[in-house]
Parts: structure tokens; C-alpha cells; sequence
């Protein structure tokens, strides 16, 4: 019989070899769910002995991770803001970036709510997600808006062009009690076309360039091209969305929109050539990378 110290030893070489640069990490985490604990239980006795079933689903797990699937798959689960979100190949993992999507969208909402006094019967702040996937945004925004109690002055929409995305966002919802709070539907962008405004638009389209893909680290392979893919120069969708928001947002409202570190200039152009007057600030993440463009019409 191994020890935990002896099989992440012989983990962490295997998945060195095989190429991962966090082969310590993710031969932790992986013993952690062949064992069924934490990766803090798993690091805290590393002299504890390990059954030979255990050994050989952690066998199995270092199997799939040296074939480059990423460990959040495997596992079936990753960390976002704090929550649990269950991930699976229907949708792209959430990037730790795009927090601060999630960040300026729950400011937008909080500032709406508390900023000026609405009167009594004032109707529910229209918000959306789109391209939800995971749901790691809405359903984020969600339990956040919960916590402070605003969650019954908002109604909160998610739209994605991927049934099978959506599906899985619909369960992470379930899974932390805001299924019932949230309208999913399939749904090219904005849903209803430019028939329904919104106050806030949040959304984490794709905007890799297409023939940057195949270049990707190898655990993007096991992602839906379609949550990865921007078109040839990367903004093919926030293109698209751009053109429906003149109709699409309500007259104080605003877009956010996240976008690849290198494309500042293009998206700043892209909106002066199709929302003129409109301003576009540009929020960086904690990287300081420009991430997330917030749109709004220009004031009077
Ligand atoms: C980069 S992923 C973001 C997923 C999730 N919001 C997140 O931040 O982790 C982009 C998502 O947009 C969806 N998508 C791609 N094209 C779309 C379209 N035309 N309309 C709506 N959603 C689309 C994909 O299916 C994918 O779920």
C-alpha cells in the first residue's frame, strides 16, 4: 500500500513529463478526488496510507490529466468568486478574469438600486447575461444580489446560442438556489431582438481569433470551440452584439463587455465607428490587463 506522499510523488513526475506546469497542484487536487477530501486534507497527511482502490482512480485521473484534459473537468467542478460551479465539456471553464465582469455588473445594479431613490411599484431592473455557459456570471450575480437582499428588485435574464451550455448553467443555478430566479433562454445574443431594453448587459462572448485556437494551450481542446472562438479577428460576436445595443439598452443603461487583453484599441474604434457619442471606458483586471469595455449613450 502507497502512502499520500509516495503517489504524489510518482503523480507529480508522471504529469511533468507529460507537460502541465502545476503538476504539483493538480497531482493534489487529483489524489483529493480519488480520495474524496480536500486538497488541504490531502497535504496535511501525506504520510497517511492510501487503499489500493483509491490508488487506482488516482491512476486514472493522472491518465486523463497527461492526455491534457483540464483538471477542472476531471474534477467536475471549479471555483469562481468563491462558489462552487459544476463544469463539464457543454461549457467553457470560468476564467478567473472575468470576476470582474461580474464585479462592475453587481456595482451597476447596486448603484441603480441605492444611488436614487426609486418610487414605490418602480419596475424590476432588467439585467442579462449573455453567453452565459456555465452560468458563472448570472448565477454569481445572483447569490451576490441575494446576499444583500436586492435580489427581489432585479430581473435577471441568460441567454447563450448552446443548449447544452445552457442546460448547465440552468443546473449550477438550481445547485445554489437561484434556479427559480433566473429566465434562460437559447438564444442568439440578446434574446427578443431589439425588442425588450435592459439596464445592464453583461457578457463574456468569445474573442479568441480563429487562428488563434489551435494554438491554445492544449486543455482548451477539451472546450466547445464555440465558447473559444471569435471569428477572424476575434470580435465577430461583440461586433454583432454592438449593433443591437442602440435598440437593446434602456437610456441609462449599460454594456459590459469583457474582451482579450490585447484588444483595447480595436474595441475603443469599433465602438466610435458604430455607437457615435457613445462612451467606452475601459476596466483592467486585477492583472492589469484592459478586460472589461463598459458602454453607456452619451449623457443628455
Ligand atoms: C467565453 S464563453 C463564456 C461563458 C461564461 N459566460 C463564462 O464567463 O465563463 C462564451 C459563451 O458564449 C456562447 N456563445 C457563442 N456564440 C454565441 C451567440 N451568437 N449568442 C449567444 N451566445 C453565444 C458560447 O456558447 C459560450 O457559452
Amino acid at each position: 500500500m502507497a502512502t499520500v506522499r509516495e503517489l504524489l510523488d510518482g503523480g507529480i513526475v508522471r504529469l511533468r513529463a507529460a507537460g502541465s506546469e502545476t503538476a504539483r497542484l493538480d497531482a493534489e487536487l487529483l489524489l483529493g478526488s480519488a480520495l474524496d477530501i480536500d486538497r488541504t486534507a490531502v497535504i496535511a497527511h501525506t504520510d497517511a496510507n492510501v487503499g489500493d482502490g483509491a490508488a487506482e482512480r488516482f491512476r486514472t485521473l493522472l491518465d486523463r490529466r497527461a492526455r491534457g484534459e483540464p483538471v477542472a473537468y476531471i474534477r467536475g467542478v471549479k471555483e469562481f468568486r468563491g462558489l462552487a460551479f459544476g463544469v463539464d465539456s457543454r461549457a467553457l471553464i470560468p476564467r478567473p478574469e472575468t470576476e470582474r465582469l461580474v464585479e462592475l455588473a453587481e456595482l451597476e445594479v447596486v448603484r441603480r438600486l441605492v444611488g436614487a431613490p426609486r418610487p414605490f411599484g418602480s419596475p424590476k431592473l432588467r439585467v442579462i447575461d449573455v453567453g452565459a455557459g456555465s452560468g458563472a456570471v448570472v448565477v454569481t450575480l445572483a447569490v451576490l444580489l441575494r446576499r444583500r437582499k436586492m435580489l427581489d428588485e432585479v430581473d435577471l435574464a441568460a441567454s447563450d446560442v448552446s443548449d447544452e451550455a445552457l442546460q448547465l448553467s440552468r443546473e449550477n443555478a438550481v445547485a445554489h438556489a437561484v434556479g427559480d430566479r433566473i429566465a434562460f433562454e437559447t438564444a442568439d445574443l440578446l434574446p427578443g431582438g431589439e425588442a425588450r431594453r435592459w439596464d445592464v448587459i453583461a457578457a463574456n462572448l468569445p474573442y479568441v481569433r480563429s487562428d488563434a485556437v489551435p494554438s491554445l494551450p492544449v486543455a482548451a481542446s477539451f472546450e466547445p470551440r464555440i465558447a473559444l472562438d471569435g471569428g477572424a479577428d476575434g470580435l465577430a460576436l461583440i461586433k454583432r452584439l454592438l449593433d443591437q445595443l442602440a435598440g437593446a439598452l434602456a437610456d441609462d443603461g449599460v454594456a459590459l463587455l469583457e474582451i482579450g487583453g490585447d484588444q483595447e484599441s480595436d474595441l475603443r474604434a469599433l465602438v466610435a465607428e458604430r455607437l457615435t457619442g457613445w462612451s467606452c471606458e475601459v476596466e483592467r483586471d486585477l492583472g492589469g490587463l484592459p478586460r472589461v469595455a463598459v458602454l453607456r449613450r452619451a449623457a443628455g
